[in-house]
């Protein structure tokens, strides 16, 4: 496939992103011809941002498994789609052509219609990484479901709350799923969900570990007895332009998760574009995103990014330190890959076994690195420079988020400058504003300030799932005519972005998003806890750790064993990677008069930082403070 739309040098940049701003219709519609529409728009774009309403491409009918697997048939029809690489490298690995690809989704497609999913139904699929995760996916898509893939390390209870929000009305999950040394019981995990969700209608279940699982009867289905005797064509379902192609939830600065929903057109060309030009896409590269598809990462540049390309999109089961710290160097040099996205929590953890399980590997496929998810700390990006990318290859730093869609701010390798640290500059359509608290845009270079975009792109989250009013709180009413994307960043003398964190109560966990509500929720859920506080705190290999402030009803309980049973009530309630890394008990929070908790205080004594901890004279209790740094951990 070529890629007309693919900028090839910084002039080319300059004088694309110029267009982008100056006539933002006129340049995506010319970046859209380049995909299969079964009816082409009538109006590139509509919006405003205080409802906030956005539309691309109205009018445009058209389904993205086309633009993923149709098109491509006939030219790309036995190249590799998906390679698969197992958690044991012991196991065979799989390839699916193109074509192969597209009769498993088409067949799977139509077991979903065979067990009554319909156009705009939900369907959650809770599964591994196996190529049987993106043909669910891709089969959903298909047939105009709507998909909600929830990471497989979530608990129950945390399944249990996005099926009720998102009235889930199918699962397609596994038995199991493989993940270093562990097992997990999948099916189980699903099955106790569904006792407070009796509204799910079926339950597709794909055998991977042959761990044992309870079937019941009616609800619960066998992936490989309902692809027997079904057709493996299904036509695609002609879908608007703005239909709902997914749901993916997220953490915010409230306790209850939310559902980002992205639309098929306007999602479709972003991930393609910001594919095509960030990894700077070259036929027949092997591209290798290390990403969950759990995570928008791997809906973006796992599947629908790279197969809208044409592209060879490996796909790993298992974790970089299984069975040892050289799995991802040796994944790399068996398929030859070109392309390595990760992200810096994999890199610091890596670097941390030191150069030892790179000893014998080659890594000279590799043409370009990129990383995600957090900001990478320059000690980890020179680490990845020389040892993987020998000095060799750019490396894109790329800035973006689940409501995104696709990557936002980014160098495009090789195209335009790196800068470690920094995300640099923003992609064709972004148009990235600093504003000041009042929300006064910061115009000029070395300026600081909150991260807000003020003109619709096409991968922008349309809503939050049932309910609009949480959205437009949430991103588009903190600044007026601003989309705010809840991170600080700086720019420098040259115009390039960096990154600095959240500015609200979410933590980055290993690139993970996690809503310090959220996990405070799990923990009072505890018998013992009256109540709690979680901040961040810098962790070497995390990025973020999660250190709870806690106050028991009976202090005297202040042991281990609270502390596990606290752990085991945060694992039940949200999933292991919400785990506080400390726990401190404590007598009293820092609170003002009004009963408002004050975090900065908290943050500040979590980070070690005890002299400028800044005013507490108007705190209800300022004792409290000295107990509290006296106690730290
Ligand atoms: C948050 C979004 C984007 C997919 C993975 C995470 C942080 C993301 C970077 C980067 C500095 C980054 C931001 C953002 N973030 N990429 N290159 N440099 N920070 O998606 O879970 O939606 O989290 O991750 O804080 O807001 P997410």
């Amino acid at each position: 496939m070529s890629y007309p739309y693919q900028i090839r040098s910084l002039e080319q940049y300059h004088h694309q992103y110029k267009q982008s701003i100056e006539d933002p219709e006129t340049f995506w519609s010319g970046i859209a011809e380049n995909f299969y529409w079964q009816k082409k728009w009538d109006k590139v774009l509509n919006w405003n941002f205080t409802e906030p309403s956005v539309k691309w491409f109205s009018g445009a009918k058209l389904n993205i498994t086309e633009n993923c697997l149709d098109r491509h048939l006939d030219i790309l029809g036995d190249q590799p789609a998906i390679i698969w690489e197992p958690n044991n490298p012991a196991e065979q690995n799989r390839i699916l052509t193109y074509k192969e690809l597209h009769q498993r989704v088409c067949r799977f497609a139509n077991a979903l219609k065979n067990n009554g999913v319909k156009k705009g139904d939900r369907v959650c699929i809770y599964m591994g990484m196996i190529p049987e995760l993106a043909i669910a996916v891709l089969a959903c898509a298909r047939i105009g479901a709507i998909h909600s893939v929830v990471f497989g390390g979530f608990s129950a209870q945390s399944i249990s709350d996005r099926l009720q929000d998102a009235k889930v009305d199918y699962i397609v999950t596994c038995d199991g799923a493989f993940r270093g040394a562990k097992d997990i019981p999948l099916k189980k995990i699903i099955d106790e969900a569904l006792l407070s969700c009796a509204f799910v209608k079926k339950v597709i279940v794909y055998e991977r570990t042959k761990i044992p699982v309870v079937m019941q009867p009616g609800r619960d289905v066998w992936w490989h007895d309902e692809i027997k005797n079904v057709s493996d064509e299904c036509a695609a379902e002609t879908m608007d332009a703005e239909d709902m192609l997914f749901i993916l939830y997220t953490s915010g600065s409230t306790g209850k998760p939310k559902g980002v929903v992205h639309t098929c057109a306007g999602y479709m060309i972003w991930a393609n574009y910001t594919f095509v030009n960030v990894f700077q896409y070259q036929s027949k590269q092997i591209h290798f995103c290390t990403a969950d598809i759990g995570w928008i990462t791997g809906h973006s540049y796992i599947i629908y990014g790279p197969l809208s390309a044409g592209a060879t999109t490996l796909m790993f089961e298992g974790i970089p330190t299984y069975p040892d710290a050289g799995r991802f160097w040796e994944i790399t040099d068996k398929h030859k890959v070109d392309i390595l996205y990760t992200a810096p929590t994999a890199i610091r953890s890596l670097m941390s076994y030191g150069t030892q399980p790179l000893q014998n590997k080659d890594l000279s496929s590799l043409k370009i690195l990129g990383t995600v998810g957090e900001p990478i700390n320059e000690e980890a990006w020179h680490w990845y420079d020389e040892n993987i990318g020998h000095k060799k290859c750019p490396i894109v730093d790329t800035w973006w988020q689940t409501e995104t869609g696709g990557i936002m701010i980014s160098n495009l390798a090789g195209v335009t400058p790196s800068k470690p640290s920094y995300a640099t500059l923003p992609l064709p359509g972004v148009q990235p504003v600093l504003v000041d608290e009042k929300g006064n845009e910061i115009e000029g270079n070395d300026a600081s300030g909150n991260l807000c975009i003020k003109f619709p792109w096409p991968g922008i989250l349309r809503t939050t799932y049932g309910d609009h009013e949480r959205c437009r709180l949430n991103y588009f009413a903190t600044y007026n005519n601003l989309y705010f994307t809840g991170d600080g960043c700086l720019r420098d003398a040259d115009g390039n972005y960096r990154i600095t964190g959240r500015v609200d109560d979410v933590l980055n966990v290993s690139g993970h998003r996690i809503g310090t509500a959220e996990v405070e929720n799990a923990i009072n859920m505890h018998s013992g806890v009256v109540e709690s506080a979680v901040v961040g705190f810098p962790h070497d290999i995390k990025g973020q750790g999660i250190y709870a402030y806690v106050i028991l009803s009976n202090s005297a309980d202040n042991t281990d064993t609270t502390r596990n049973g606290i752990l085991q009530t945060v694992t039940k309630v949200i999933g292991a990677i919400a785990k506080p890394d400390k726990i401190q008990f404590v007598s009293g929070l820092p609170k003002t008069r009004s009963g408002k908790i004050m975090r900065r205080i908290l943050r500040k004594i979590a980070e070690g930082e005890m002299q400028n901890i800044g005013d507490t004279t108007t705190l209800l209790d300022p004792a409290v403070v000295e107990e509290i740094k006296n106690g730290k951990l």
